[in-house]
């Protein structure tokens, strides 16, 4: 039986953290042998709110990087970069007859970009859902995964997806969101405002890029407060998010000791801050090493995104003969 196909793709518009890698990468990793995977760098996504490409081509080259140190293995998955696969954007061209202007512009990823870049609301962003949706249906996909932000996304691209099928013929499944095995785990910024961040607020965000002692002076400086007042205490959010960074990524008894002192009303929030920073910097390290190493092979580099673009466009290019004949005849 063939595997039903997974595909997600991330924006290298900054560096990877813990969000990325608990939220998503840890996932693909272990979807990697029961799916036919393809993950891969939007990287005209970025073109959008990005355009100096200065920085462009060495932050994709990070991003597939981590994603192999994080566990990704390009023998296993497509691992490619978006603009190697020139299918998308001819579908990308189709789609955008089949979507209008009005709910394009109710999207609410367009609203906020319009407002946090009112000199350059260019006809990229406003067809940002069609382009992703190109991305999803060039492969056929069923499984999603994504973040609750990029729903509506998807909803568009079954929408688009619908039309086309109505209009000219079924050739789309519809893809939906995916969510492997149990609820996502959900990583704050260590300053307790929001999420964290692959641009914004990078000294309360862990990068998987970031060196030890930028670990540690980050983890050092962590929210917390005088501690609970009676025990037992239900724990206030910036303290839940240092107990479940450490239940990633330190050993239980240690993440015990923490809670028995919190519930005890004896948590003294340094000791758990060193402890956690160094359980931080083990984890981290190696991530950042192994990305390191790949990212300084620049020929090892060529040949990962080869092999990535010679399966995606297999894939592609099978779909795009079905939609020429679909709607050319
Ligand atoms: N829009 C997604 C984000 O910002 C990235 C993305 C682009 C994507 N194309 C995709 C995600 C296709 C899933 C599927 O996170």
């Amino acid at each position: 039986m063939s595997k039903e196909v997974v595909l997600s793709g991330i924006r290298p518009t900054g560096f990877l953290h813990l969000g990325n890698y608990f939220g998503a990468m840890r996932n693909y990793v272990r979807m990697q042998d029961e799916y036919n995977c393809y993950f891969f760098v939007a990287n005209w996504h970025s073109l959008t709110t990005h355009p100096d490409t200065k920085e462009l081509q060495s932050s994709v080259h990070r991003v597939i990087a981590e994603n192999i140190a994080c566990g990704l293995n390009p023998d296993k998955v497509a691992l490619y970069v978006q603009s190697d696969v020139p299918e998308i954007a001819e579908l990308y061209l189709y789609l955008n007859m089949l979507a209008y202007k009005g709910e394009l512009e109710k999207t609410a990823s367009f609203k906020d970009k319009v407002k946090q870049q009112p000199e350059n609301v260019n006809a990229g962003l406003i067809t940002y859902p069609v382009l992703m949706a190109s991305d999803i249906l060039i492969h056929r996909a069923i499984n999603v995964p994504v973040g609750k932000d990029q729903e509506q996304h998807l909803e568009m691209a079954r929408t688009f997806a619908t039309r086309f099928n109505h209009r000219y013929g079924e050739v789309f499944p519809l893809p939906k969101a995916f969510n492997y095995g149990s609820e996502l785990v959900k990583i704050m910024s260590l300053d307790g405002n929001g999420k964290m961040s692959k641009s914004e607020n990078q000294l309360s965000t862990l990068y998987l890029a970031d060196e030890d002692e930028a670990i540690r002076k980050k983890i050092m400086k962590a929210k917390t407060d005088g501690g609970p007042a009676e025990p037992n205490s239900v724990k206030p959010d910036y303290i839940e998010n240092l107990f479940t960074l450490m239940k990633l990524v330190s050993k239980e008894d240690v993440v015990q000791k923490f809670e028995a002192d919190f519930n005890g009303c004896t948590i003294r929030y340094g000791d758990m801050k060193k402890q956690l920073a160094e359980d931080m910097v083990l984890f981290i390290k190696p991530i950042r090493e192994k990305a390191a190493d790949i990212q300084n092979n620049p020929s090892l580099l060529a040949s990962i995104t080869k092999q990535g673009a010679e399966k995606a466009r297999a894939s592609a290019s099978a779909t795009i003969q079905l939609v020429r004949k679909a709607v050319l005849g």
